[in-house]
């Protein structure tokens, strides 16, 4: 267990460190002790000095800036690294962290395949340290609120069926700039994999795991993007429809598509023996606290009364363990959590285990539709299905 201050070291200095570092400023000024960020890392050399000079803004302390990972690993000590590369490096990152001696704290998804999630995990395993997953989205007061709402008061009865639909259109021969995650190898997948990744944290932690998978997946437009003066084509998805039997019985439809002109229409429905949960907001991070809580014969009561009864319900114990120091900002909790996990040598919420499995949703829906197939679900967690992920193993050599 290390000795306050922890040292962490801030692995991509892109636009999702931006976002860290906010959270990493908000713990800071309520717990001056825990933690120094001592290095940050970046490929490009001025995106490291730029996060160092930000972080010198509020830190007593600048931290070092380096541009190799493995380099910065070996010479510096480091409690934790938070990873913030893109999704092909996670586990190059990772697995050199953990050899090192390092905890991580990796962004989602996990990594770029299951066995490049599984690398990760036995590199833990040999070490025996700690692998935290970033996903954000049901430390919300709205998604816990709902979680109690559910399985707590029971305010929807048995949950039974979930719709999560959205259609909506961008206009795909308008030229964007090139980003790695257009391209299927540096990505490991599209806005199913990308985004997607909410949504299944969600379902599994509102409704239990699947047991299996059926999903039709396309792309109806050749999306155009600018690299280096060059048009390319992205070959990621604009299209899915998705069918989940889950263990716990609950069965529901995901489908979302960027390509579907005229009216657009979003519907976020769960239900169950007694009510519903209905949502028109986001269907990869929904629902909202706008979400209205219908129980049958009774009046709609909106999810934002339900959130603060929720709260007000919370023991002083559960109002500490889920939002520690009053925090409600998601990635300032998840970020939390990793550093009390390394502080205490606890298991974080979501470790990379369960990381390697939320992945795998994702990941289930692209081999269903690669093998136009129901697939079960534990079969794609454990390796054995992986038809899809083949091509993008072998080109890393994973
Ligand atoms: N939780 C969320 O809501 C959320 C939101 C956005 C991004 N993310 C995740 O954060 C991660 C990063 O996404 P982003 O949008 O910040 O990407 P980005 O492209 O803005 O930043 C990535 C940075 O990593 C650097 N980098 C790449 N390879 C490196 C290496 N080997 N060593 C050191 N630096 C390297 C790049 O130079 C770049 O500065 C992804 O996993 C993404 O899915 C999560």
């Amino acid at each position: 267990m290390p000795t306050k201050p922890i040292k962490i070291g801030i692995i991509g200095c892109g636009h999702i460190a931006q976002k860290h570092l906010a959270s990493y400023e908000a713990i800071m000024q309520k717990e001056s002790d825990l933690f120094r960020i001592t290095s940050v890392c970046d490929m490009v050399e001025e995106n490291a000095r730029a996060l160092a000079a930000r972080i010198a803004e509020w830190q007593d302390s600048e931290p070092l800036a380096h541009t190799d990972v493995h380099k910065m690993v070996v010479h510096y000590e480091l409690h934790g690294a938070d990873i913030c590369t893109p999704h092909y490096d996670h586990h190059v990152s990772g697995v050199q962290c953990l050899e090192a001696g390092t905890n991580v704290l990796i962004e989602k998804p996990f990594g770029l395949t299951s066995r490049a999630s599984r690398l990760i995990l036995d590199a833990a395993a040999k070490k025996k340290l700690i692998t935290a997953c970033a996903g954000n989205i049901r430390r919300q007061p709205a998604q816990r609120a709902l979680h109690w709402a559910i399985h707590q008061r029971g305010m929807i009865g048995e949950p039974r069926m979930f719709f999560v639909q959205h259609a909506g259109y961008h206009r795909p021969t308008t030229p964007r700039a090139w980003h790695w995650r257009t391209d299927k190898f540096m990505g490991g997948g599209g806005m199913i994999m990308d985004q997607g990744i909410h949504f299944a944290d969600m379902i599994s932690y509102l409704f239990g795991e699947p047991e299996r998978i059926y999903a039709t997946v396309r792309q109806h437009e050749k999306w155009p993007y600018i690299r280096e003066g060059k048009t390319i084509f992205d070959d990621r998805e604009d299209m899915w429809m998705v069918m989940l039997n889950l263990k716990s019985g609950v069965d529901g439809f995901w489908s979302s598509t960027a390509v579907a002109p005229g009216e657009p229409s979003t519907v976020i429905a769960y239900y169950g023996s007694a009510g519903s949960i209905t949502d028109d907001s986001d269907v990869f991070t929904g629902p909202s606290p706008n979400a209205r809580l219908t129980r049958q014969g009774e009046a709609v009561r909106p999810l934002s009364e339900v959130i603060q009864e929720y709260m007000k319900s919370l023991s002083a114990d559960d109002r500490g363990r889920l939002f520690p120091h009053g925090f409600e900002d998601s990635i300032t909790l998840e970020i939390y959590d990793f550093l009390r996990a390394l502080a205490t040598d606890t298991k974080p919420e979501i470790d990379g285990s369960l990381g390697l499995r939320t992945k795998a949703i994702c990941e289930a829906i692209y081999e269903s539709a690669h093998c136009n197939e129901a697939v079960p679900y534990d079969e794609v967690v454990n390796g054995f299905i992986e038809g899809y992920q083949r091509e993008i193993n072998d080109y890393w050599g994973i």
